[in-house]
């Protein structure tokens, strides 16, 4: 921050404005609107006059991760397109070594964090350090307790509201020809294959989707749960066990993201079973690889987790923080809304 008042004395970086409360961010809490009156005022003066430029530590869970890969592209071109200097470090899933790095960038003084943690369990520690050390800083994608974070008030979480993901996958079902009852026993029977239970990702999008379902007066029967960790080798070895051991009597395969669904789908294409015509299969984020098994037909469809729109909010919230805003109780946390993807709308998402 200092860096960056430095800068702007000297005049010698362009000058970037910062859009308040990002039009990506379409359901957005007020954040923004909502920051005390005098508070929000010196933000705007500041803010206007911040150049883009300054280093940022970027700390991913783990690079071997198929959405947070998309993510982090993007997040790292749009830092960088506007001029920041990023170090981008990979968390390998184990939180001891991420909070290494994190008290690394601390040492090294960078102007803003951005974090995706490993654990949220361990946001409390995280969270007192930028703290301490009066960092700027982001979390992303994993979302800690709105309690943990008003431990900071320059400390935003930017993310989704897992329920709506979940629900949309619920949604999807009920819109199918026969709303997910194939064998028309009047229970739908599923299995659900479900991310690290320690994200609350994984916990809203499989109570969700089957909630919706429930709300829709489907009777529901769940064959099996297990944990894939978002990983798709997990996915193909649930799904193929599953398959085994339930056969025909699977109607429903609920993934909690993409990447475990196309492992569910290996198995499915194995076992010789036919989605769509004898099985639904849906997952979450859009990654390219189930935009183009959603247009085959070989998923049901389909959630956009939609990475780019995360990732150039997290950056708007970065700039606001660094232009002086701070954040209230119960204001920390920015949505970005989640879109549901089907055969029918499926080409407007594929690059
Ligand atoms: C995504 C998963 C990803 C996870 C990482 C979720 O929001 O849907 O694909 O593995 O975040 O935390």
């Amino acid at each position: 921050m200092k860096k960056l008042l430095a800068s702007v004395l000297a005049g010698t970086m362009a000058l970037s404005m910062v859009a308040c409360g990002g039009s990506s961010a379409s359901s957005a809490p007020a954040a923004a609107s909502s920051a005390p009156a005098a508070a929000s005022s010196a933000a705007a003066s500041v803010a206007e006059s911040v150049p883009a430029g300054g280093t940022v530590g970027v700390c991913i869970y783990k690079f071997d991760d198929a959405f947070m890969t998309t993510y982090r592209n993007a997040l790292t071109k749009i830092l960088e397109d506007k001029g920041y200097t990023v170090t981008c470090v990979d968390g390998n899933n184990d939180q001891a070594k991420q909070t290494e790095q994190i008290n690394t960038f601390i040492t090294q003084g960078v102007d803003a964090l951005i974090v995706n943690p490993v654990m949220t369990s361990a946001a409390d520690s995280i969270i007192a350090a930028v703290k301490d050390a009066d960092i700027p800083t982001v979390l992303i994608n994993r979302e800690p307790t709105a309690e943990q974070m008003a431990a900071y008030d320059k400390l935003v979480y930017v993310g989704c509201d897992a329920r709506q993901s979940g629900t949309m996958q619920g949604e999807l079902i009920l819109d199918t020809e026969t709303k997910g009852d194939i064998n028309g026993d009047g229970v739908v029977k599923y299995i659900m294959i479900q991310g690290d239970p320690e994200n609350v990702d994984a916990q809203y999008r499989t109570e969700f989707s089957v909630k919706a379902l429930e709300d829709a007066g489907v009777k529901v029967e769940q064959l099996d749960l297990q944990r894939g960790d978002w990983d798709r080798n997990k996915g193909q070895e649930i799904a193929q066990t599953d398959l085994a051991k339930f056969g025909d009597d699977i109607e429903v395969v609920f993934c909690n993201n993409d990447d475990m669904a196309i492992g569910a789908l290996q198995a499915i294409q194995a076992a010789g079973r036919t989605v769509n015509k004898d099985i639904y299969l849906v997952g979450v984020d859009a990654l390219d690889a189930a935009l183009n098994e959603v247009s085959n037909g070989n998923m049901t469809g389909t959630v956009l987790n939609d990475a780019e729109g995360q990732a150039s909010q997290a950056v708007v919230c970065m700039e606001e923080l660094l232009g002086g805003k701070t954040y209230a109780e119960g204001e920390q946390s920015v949505y970005v809304d989640y879109v549901k993807v089907t055969p029918e709308n499926v080409s407007e998402f594929k690059k």
